[in-house]
Protein backbone atom coordinates (compact mmCIF):
# COMPACT_ATOMS: atom_id res chain seq x y z
CA UNK A 1 0.00 0.00 0.00
CA UNK A 2 1.79 3.49 -0.89
CA UNK A 3 0.97 6.65 0.96
CA UNK A 4 -2.53 8.06 -1.76
CA UNK A 5 -3.53 4.40 -1.27
CA UNK A 6 -3.25 4.75 2.91
CA UNK A 7 -5.06 7.93 2.70
CA UNK A 8 -8.20 6.64 0.71
CA UNK A 9 -8.59 3.50 2.77
CA UNK A 10 -7.81 5.24 6.04
CA UNK A 11 -11.32 5.91 8.22
CA UNK A 12 -11.69 6.20 11.88
CA UNK A 13 -11.66 2.91 13.47
CA UNK A 14 -13.22 2.83 17.30
CA UNK A 15 -13.77 -0.97 17.51
CA UNK A 16 -10.55 -2.89 17.99
CA UNK A 17 -9.66 -6.60 17.78
CA UNK A 18 -8.49 -7.93 21.86
CA UNK A 19 -4.93 -8.40 20.66
CA UNK A 20 -2.09 -6.88 21.68
CA UNK A 21 0.00 -4.49 18.93
CA UNK A 22 3.03 -7.02 17.59
CA UNK A 23 6.31 -6.93 18.54
CA UNK A 24 7.54 -6.05 15.13
CA UNK A 25 5.11 -3.53 14.65
CA UNK A 26 5.45 -1.46 18.00
CA UNK A 27 9.00 -1.40 16.93
CA UNK A 28 8.28 0.53 13.88
CA UNK A 29 6.09 3.03 15.49
CA UNK A 30 8.84 3.58 18.40
CA UNK A 31 11.20 4.58 15.56
CA UNK A 32 9.05 6.45 13.48
CA UNK A 33 8.14 8.35 16.71
CA UNK A 34 11.48 8.80 17.61
CA UNK A 35 11.97 10.74 14.24
CA UNK A 36 8.85 12.80 14.52
CA UNK A 37 9.53 13.57 18.05
CA UNK A 38 13.39 14.88 16.80
CA UNK A 39 11.96 16.33 13.83
CA UNK A 40 9.45 18.34 15.74
CA UNK A 41 10.55 19.13 19.40
CA UNK A 42 7.39 17.17 20.28
CA UNK A 43 7.37 14.39 22.67
CA UNK A 44 4.76 11.87 21.32
CA UNK A 45 4.90 8.49 23.12
CA UNK A 46 2.74 5.50 22.19
CA UNK A 47 1.18 3.80 25.17
CA UNK A 48 0.08 0.02 24.56
CA UNK A 49 -2.11 -2.26 27.12
CA UNK A 50 -3.73 0.50 28.42
CA UNK A 51 -7.83 0.12 28.32
CA UNK A 52 -8.09 2.68 30.95
CA UNK A 53 -7.82 5.54 28.92
CA UNK A 54 -11.11 4.79 26.51
CA UNK A 55 -12.59 3.20 29.72
CA UNK A 56 -15.24 6.46 30.19
CA UNK A 57 -18.48 6.95 29.62
CA UNK A 58 -17.97 8.97 26.46
CA UNK A 59 -15.75 6.44 24.95
CA UNK A 60 -18.68 3.80 25.39
CA UNK A 61 -21.40 6.23 24.24
CA UNK A 62 -18.57 6.75 21.26
CA UNK A 63 -18.71 3.03 20.87
CA UNK A 64 -15.08 2.64 21.59
CA UNK A 65 -14.64 -1.40 22.00
CA UNK A 66 -10.69 -2.58 23.18
CA UNK A 67 -9.73 0.61 22.38
CA UNK A 68 -6.35 -0.45 24.74
CA UNK A 69 -3.31 1.35 22.89
CA UNK A 70 -3.08 4.95 21.92
CA UNK A 71 -0.18 8.11 20.98
CA UNK A 72 -0.31 10.37 22.77
CA UNK A 73 0.42 13.90 21.10
CA UNK A 74 2.08 15.90 23.83
CA UNK A 75 4.56 18.77 23.56
CA UNK A 76 5.88 21.69 25.41
CA UNK A 77 2.77 24.26 26.26
CA UNK A 78 5.01 27.33 24.60
CA UNK A 79 5.41 25.37 21.26
CA UNK A 80 4.16 28.17 18.42
CA UNK A 81 0.71 26.49 17.46
CA UNK A 82 1.55 23.38 18.90
CA UNK A 83 -1.85 21.84 18.08
CA UNK A 84 -0.90 22.06 14.35
CA UNK A 85 2.34 20.60 14.94
CA UNK A 86 0.70 17.68 16.74
CA UNK A 87 -2.04 17.61 13.92
CA UNK A 88 0.95 17.20 11.33
CA UNK A 89 3.22 14.51 12.66
CA UNK A 90 0.11 12.75 14.24
CA UNK A 91 -1.61 12.23 10.98
CA UNK A 92 2.41 10.92 9.39
CA UNK A 93 1.92 8.50 12.41
CA UNK A 94 -1.89 7.62 11.35
CA UNK A 95 -0.80 7.08 7.19
CA UNK A 96 2.37 4.75 8.22
CA UNK A 97 0.45 2.69 10.81
CA UNK A 98 -2.49 2.40 7.74
CA UNK A 99 0.40 1.27 5.46
CA UNK A 100 1.73 -1.54 8.23
CA UNK A 101 -2.51 -2.68 8.91
CA UNK A 102 -2.94 -0.70 11.75
CA UNK A 103 -6.43 1.13 12.43
CA UNK A 104 -6.37 4.70 14.50
CA UNK A 105 -9.00 7.23 15.87
CA UNK A 106 -8.10 10.60 16.40
CA UNK A 107 -9.58 11.14 20.23
CA UNK A 108 -9.26 15.00 21.50
CA UNK A 109 -13.06 14.43 23.64
CA UNK A 110 -14.03 10.73 24.40
CA UNK A 111 -11.12 9.81 26.35
CA UNK A 112 -10.14 9.82 29.99
CA UNK A 113 -7.63 12.96 30.25
CA UNK A 114 -6.72 12.24 33.84
CA UNK A 115 -6.37 8.68 32.94
CA UNK A 116 -3.96 8.82 30.44
CA UNK A 117 -0.68 7.16 30.90
CA UNK A 118 1.97 8.86 29.32
CA UNK A 119 4.60 11.10 30.98
CA UNK A 120 4.07 14.23 31.00
CA UNK A 121 6.86 16.98 32.29
CA UNK A 122 5.11 19.82 34.40
CA UNK A 123 5.99 22.44 30.75
CA UNK A 124 4.41 20.18 28.82
CA UNK A 125 0.45 19.37 27.95
CA UNK A 126 -1.21 16.52 25.86
CA UNK A 127 -3.13 18.22 22.57
CA UNK A 128 -5.54 14.69 22.35
CA UNK A 129 -4.49 10.93 21.37
CA UNK A 130 -4.49 8.54 18.61
CA UNK A 131 -6.24 5.29 19.45
CA UNK A 132 -4.05 2.62 17.68
CA UNK A 133 -4.72 -1.05 17.00
CA UNK A 134 -6.21 -3.91 14.53
CA UNK A 135 -9.54 -2.90 13.67
CA UNK A 136 -12.86 -4.91 13.93
CA UNK A 137 -13.31 -3.30 11.12
CA UNK A 138 -12.44 -0.50 8.51
CA UNK A 139 -14.75 2.03 9.45
CA UNK A 140 -16.58 3.61 6.52
CA UNK A 141 -16.03 7.27 4.36
CA UNK A 142 -16.98 10.43 5.94
CA UNK A 143 -19.39 13.31 4.16
CA UNK A 144 -17.86 15.78 3.14
CA UNK A 145 -18.54 19.42 2.33
CA UNK A 146 -18.95 20.74 -1.23
CA UNK A 147 -15.37 21.05 -2.71
CA UNK A 148 -16.54 24.99 -3.56
CA UNK A 149 -16.56 25.21 0.10
CA UNK A 150 -13.30 23.68 0.91
CA UNK A 151 -11.29 25.26 -2.19
CA UNK A 152 -11.51 28.64 -3.81
CA UNK A 153 -9.24 27.63 -6.60
CA UNK A 154 -11.67 27.44 -10.15
CA UNK A 155 -11.32 23.39 -10.97
CA UNK A 156 -10.29 24.76 -14.49
CA UNK A 157 -7.51 26.26 -12.77
CA UNK A 158 -6.43 23.29 -10.63
CA UNK A 159 -2.58 22.17 -11.31
CA UNK A 160 -2.56 17.87 -11.76
CA UNK A 161 -0.49 17.56 -8.38
CA UNK A 162 -3.22 20.42 -6.86
CA UNK A 163 -5.84 18.17 -7.73
CA UNK A 164 -3.93 15.24 -5.85
CA UNK A 165 -3.43 16.90 -2.42
CA UNK A 166 -7.10 18.47 -2.21
CA UNK A 167 -8.44 14.96 -3.01
CA UNK A 168 -5.96 14.00 0.06
CA UNK A 169 -7.51 17.03 2.23
CA UNK A 170 -10.81 16.19 1.50
CA UNK A 171 -10.45 12.77 3.25
CA UNK A 172 -8.28 13.77 5.83
CA UNK A 173 -10.25 13.16 9.20
CA UNK A 174 -11.56 16.76 11.27
CA UNK A 175 -12.41 16.90 14.60
CA UNK A 176 -16.83 15.81 14.67
CA UNK A 177 -15.88 15.89 10.59
CA UNK A 178 -16.13 19.67 10.65
CA UNK A 179 -13.50 20.31 7.53
CA UNK A 180 -13.19 24.07 8.95
CA UNK A 181 -10.24 24.50 6.11
CA UNK A 182 -10.01 26.50 3.01
CA UNK A 183 -7.59 25.22 0.10
CA UNK A 184 -6.13 28.24 -1.99
CA UNK A 185 -2.78 28.37 -4.24
CA UNK A 186 -0.73 31.87 -4.14
CA UNK A 187 1.67 31.43 -7.12
CA UNK A 188 2.85 28.03 -6.66
CA UNK A 189 2.22 27.69 -3.48
CA UNK A 190 -0.74 25.93 -1.84
CA UNK A 191 -1.90 27.95 0.88
CA UNK A 192 -4.00 25.87 3.71
CA UNK A 193 -6.26 28.25 6.24
CA UNK A 194 -8.20 26.87 9.35
CA UNK A 195 -11.34 28.69 9.43
CA UNK A 196 -12.79 28.72 13.35
CA UNK A 197 -13.73 25.65 14.88
CA UNK A 198 -13.32 24.11 18.01
CA UNK A 199 -9.77 21.98 17.56
CA UNK A 200 -9.22 23.23 13.94
CA UNK A 201 -5.69 23.88 14.34
CA UNK A 202 -5.39 20.27 15.02
CA UNK A 203 -7.20 19.44 11.81
CA UNK A 204 -5.09 22.11 9.82
CA UNK A 205 -1.78 19.84 10.62
CA UNK A 206 -3.55 16.69 9.86
CA UNK A 207 -4.85 18.32 6.36
CA UNK A 208 -1.56 20.05 5.30
CA UNK A 209 0.18 16.65 5.88
CA UNK A 210 -2.39 14.51 3.65
CA UNK A 211 -2.26 17.35 1.15
CA UNK A 212 1.38 17.21 1.11
CA UNK A 213 1.96 14.14 0.99
CA UNK A 214 -0.26 13.54 -1.84
CA UNK A 215 0.60 16.18 -4.02
CA UNK A 216 4.51 16.18 -3.01
CA UNK A 217 3.94 19.76 -2.39
CA UNK A 218 5.22 21.42 0.85
CA UNK A 219 2.02 23.83 1.77
CA UNK A 220 2.35 27.79 3.66
C1 LIG B 1 -8.75 16.51 16.18
C2 LIG B 1 -9.75 15.41 16.14
C3 LIG B 1 -10.44 15.04 17.29
C4 LIG B 1 -11.36 13.98 17.28
N1 LIG B 1 -11.98 13.61 18.45
C5 LIG B 1 -12.82 12.54 18.46
C6 LIG B 1 -13.41 12.09 19.69
O1 LIG B 1 -13.21 12.66 20.75
N2 LIG B 1 -14.19 10.99 19.65
C7 LIG B 1 -14.46 10.30 18.50
O2 LIG B 1 -15.17 9.30 18.53
N3 LIG B 1 -13.91 10.72 17.29
C8 LIG B 1 -13.10 11.81 17.26
N4 LIG B 1 -12.53 12.22 16.08
C9 LIG B 1 -12.78 11.48 14.83
C10 LIG B 1 -13.69 12.25 13.87
O3 LIG B 1 -15.03 12.18 14.32
C11 LIG B 1 -13.53 11.68 12.45
O4 LIG B 1 -12.20 11.85 12.04
C12 LIG B 1 -14.45 12.36 11.45
O5 LIG B 1 -15.79 12.08 11.74
C13 LIG B 1 -14.13 11.94 10.02
O6 LIG B 1 -14.25 10.55 9.86
P1 LIG B 1 -13.03 9.64 9.35
O7 LIG B 1 -11.90 9.82 10.34
O8 LIG B 1 -13.58 8.24 9.36
O9 LIG B 1 -12.62 10.12 8.00
C14 LIG B 1 -11.62 13.29 16.06
C15 LIG B 1 -10.93 13.67 14.90
C16 LIG B 1 -10.01 14.70 14.93
C17 LIG B 1 -9.25 15.03 13.69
Amino acid sequence: MDIKEAIRERHSVRQYKDVPIKPEDRERLETLIKECNEESGLHIQLVCDDPECFDTFLAHYGKFRNAKNYLALIGRKNIDDLDELAGYFGQKIVLEAQMMGLNTCWVAGTYGKGKCKASLAENEKIVCVIAIGYGENSGHSHRSKPTEKLCDVPESQRPDWFKEGLEAAILAPTAINQQKFLVSLDGDTPVITAKRGPMARIDLGIVKYNFEAASAHRCR
